[in-house]
């Protein structure tokens, strides 16, 4: 079957949505570095995956064709203590294959995350995206996200960003005045072609795939 041909058919197909399975990293984690650099500037190293996947790969959810086992969408997030007091959940990445995308994938994947991390007892969680970012804003602002803060100059290629927060518990915004900081603890773009994020060198170990 032409590639096109398969890609059309998994358009119509019920897509299957699973928790990430760090036994299983040979098989999913080149796809789902190969979907998020595709949309990103400048592509994140191997160990910025594995920082997020071995400590908290149960907050990743993937969309999966059934038939091919295809990754046609990923989240990945991470959820701890931010210095500020609250328990913080926060969406680094998020992907889904162009030829699927309009049809609430994103938003199903997201709500996922967003359930395992309210249930894990998240205060909020954040997220940055790009100010010019119309789907993603979009998606974020129809599921209850605020804008918190408008970021100069955050990425990389020098655009700008828009902290987005969801609040989880109530008495949550007052707890965080905005000044008490970033939205990870380190903004995604420090961590990206760089090796391991600082203090997370000895969870990277393990082949470079
Ligand atoms: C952002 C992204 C994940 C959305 O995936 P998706 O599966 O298409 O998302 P959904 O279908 O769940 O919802 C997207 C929403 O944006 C809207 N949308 C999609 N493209 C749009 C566009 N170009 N302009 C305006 N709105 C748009 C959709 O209509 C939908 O809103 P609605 O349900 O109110 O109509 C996808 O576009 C993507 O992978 N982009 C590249 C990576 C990226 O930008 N990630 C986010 C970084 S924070």
């Amino acid at each position: 079957m032409s590639a096109e041909k398969e890609e059309q058919d998994a358009g119509t197909r019920e897509l299957q949505y699973v928790q990430y399975d760090g036994s299983q990293e040979a098989t999913y984690l080149p796809a789902i570095r190969q979907l998020i650099s595709k949309d990103l500037s400048e592509p994140y190293s191997i160990y910025v995956y594995r920082y997020f996947l071995y400590q908290w790969g149960d907050l990743c959810y993937m969309a999966l064709d059934p038939s091919t086992n295809a990754l046609i969408g990923v989240v990945v997030c991470k959820l701890e203590p931010h210095r500020s007091g609250t328990f913080r959940g926060y969406i680094a990445m998020l992907a889904v294959q162009e030829a699927h995308r309009g049809r609430g994938i994103a938003t199903k994947l997201v709500c996922m995350a967003i359930d395992a991390m309210a249930a894990r007892d998240a205060d909020e969680i954040v997220l940055e995206t790009e100010v010019s970012n119309t789907a993603s804003l979009k998606l974020y602002e129809r599921l209850g996200f605020l804008r918190s803060k408008r970021l100069h100059r955050y990425y990389l290629n020098g655009n700008a960003a828009f902290r987005l927060v969801l609040y989880l518990k109530k008495g949550t915004a007052g707890k965080r005045p905005e000044d008490a900081g970033g939205g990870s603890g380190m903004r995604m773009e420090e961590y990206r072609g760089y090796g391991a994020p600082p203090g997370q060198e000895s969870v990277m170990m393990g082949p470079v795939s």
